[in-house]
C-alpha cells in the first residue's frame, strides 16, 4: 500500500496529498504539531496547532510513536529532547531560525566562561546544544515567570533574543546580561508603515510579539505569544487590530474572529504576503510533510548527552507551565 502512494507522489494534487497524508499518519501511529507560522493547508492538517510553549507541552504528552513536527529545527529538537524514544521527522531540514543561528555552541560556551557564576536563561529559539549549556528554558509566554523564579540576588544571562530579553528587564525590573541576537522578521516589521495604518485605523489597537523591537512595542495595546495575541482579539471588545508579528498567525485569528478587522503590520522587505514572513517557517509544504510520512526522514538525531543536559533546562521550564 505505501508503496502504491511512492509511485504516485509527484502527480498528487493538495487533495490527494492531504488524504495520503491522514492515511500514512494512521499507518505511522503519527501525530502533526504544528506552528501558527506554518503555511494555512499545513495548520489545518495538524492534530495540534499551537505557540512554542503549547507545541512542547503537546509533544511531552503524546503516546504517538511518530512527531511530524511541521515548525523550525529548534521545535522539532525539543520535541527529540522531551522524546528520546520516538520519532521526530522535520519536512525540511533546512527550516532553521535566525536567532537559533546567532548563538552557535562554541561562541555561547565561550560567552558564558566570560560571565561565570550567572544563571543561565535561554529562548527556546536555540539549539539543543545552547540549551543543554542553559539551566533553564523560557518561551515568549513564560520568559517573565521564568526570570522572576530566580532569586533576586543571582545574575541573570538571557539569550539569543535581545528584544525580548529587553521586554523582560523591563517587565521583571532585572538587569539581565544579554546575547545580542534577533529574530530576523520581527525587526523587519515596518515602523513608518505602521504608523501610516495606525493613522489610516485610528481606533486599531495594535497587538505585538515580543521578538519585535522596543520602538514596535512602545506603541502595542498587547504584548505576548502567539496563543496570548490571538487569545487577546477574541477577548478585547475592539474590532479592528494591527497584527506585528509573522502572519502565519492571521490564518487562526480570522477562523477565530470572523466580524473583526485583522490587519498584518507591514514588513520593510517585500515579499509574497506583503506582512511579516519567516522564509523558514514556510519551508514546510503538504508535498514535503507528505514525503517525511512517507519515508520516516528527515529525522531528529541528538547525542544523548545533549539531549539528557538539555532535557534537565527544559522540564525546569515545564515545571513552572
Ligand atoms: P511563540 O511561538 O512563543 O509565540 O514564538 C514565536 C516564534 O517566533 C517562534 O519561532
Ligand atoms: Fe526564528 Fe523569527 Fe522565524 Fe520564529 S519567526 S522561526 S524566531 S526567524
Amino acid at each position: 500500500m505505501i508503496g502504491t502512494v511512492e509511485s504516485r507522489t509527484a502527480e498528487l494534487s493538495d487533495y490527494e496529498l492531504v488524504e495520503a497524508i491522514h492515511r500514512l499518519k494512521k499507518e505511522r501511529n503519527a501525530i502533526i504539531l504544528a506552528h501558527y507560522y506554518q503555511q494555512p493547508e499545513i495548520q489545518e492538517l495538524a492534530d495540534f496547532v499551537g505557540d512554542s510553549l503549547g507545541l512542547a507541552q503537546a509533544a511531552d504528552k503524546t503516546g504517538a510513536q511518530t512527531i511530524l513536527f511541521a515548525g523550525v529545527h529548534f521545535m522539532a529538537e525539543t520535541a527529540k529532547i522531551l522524546n528520546p524514544k520516538r520519532t521526530v521527522l522535520l519536512p525540511d531540514l533546512n527550516a532553521g531560525c535566525s536567532l537559533a543561528d546567532s548563538a552557535p555552541p562554541e561562541k555561547f560556551r565561550a560567552f558564558l566562561d566570560q560571565h561565570p557564576d550567572h544563571v543561565v536563561v535561554s529562548y527556546i529559539n536555540c539549539s539543543a546544544e545552547v540549551k543543554a549549556m542553559s539551566d533553564i528554558i523560557c518561551t515568549s509566554s513564560n520568559a517573565v515567570r521564568v526570570v522572576n523564579s530566580i532569586p533576586a540576588d543571582r545574575k541573570v544571562i538571557f539569550a539569543p533574543d535581545k528584544h525580548l530579553g529587553a521586554y523582560v528587564q523591563r517587565m521583571t525590573g532585572r538587569e539581565l546580561v544579554l546575547w545580542d541576537g534577533v529574530c530576523e522578521v520581527h525587526v523587519d516589521i515596518s515602523l513608518d508603515k505602521m504608523k501610516f495604518l495606525l493613522g489610516k485605523h485610528p481606533d486599531a489597537k495594535l497587538v505585538a510579539h515580543p521578538e519585535c523591537p522596543p520602538h514596535i512595542l512602545a506603541e502595542a495595546d498587547h504584548v505576548g505569544s502567539t496563543t496570548s495575541l490571538l487569545d487577546f482579539v477574541q477577548r478585547d471588545p475592539g474590532t479592528t487590530f494591527i497584527v506585528a508579528t509573522e502572519g502565519g498567525i492571521l490564518h487562526k485569528m480570522r477562523a477565530a474572529v470572523p466580524g473583526k478587522n485583522l490587519i498584518a503590520a507591514p514588513a520593510n522587505a517585500e515579499n509574497s504576503c506583503a506582512c511579516a514572513e519567516c522564509p523558514y517557517m514556510k519551508m514546510n509544504t503538504l508535498q514535503k510533510v507528505h514525503d517525511a510520512l512517507l519515508n520516516s526522514t528527515p529525522e531528529i538525531v541528538l547525542e544523548e548527552q545533549v539531549r539528557a543536559r538539555a532535557e534537565i533546562a527544559l522540564r525546569r521550564m515545564m515545571q513552572l507551565g
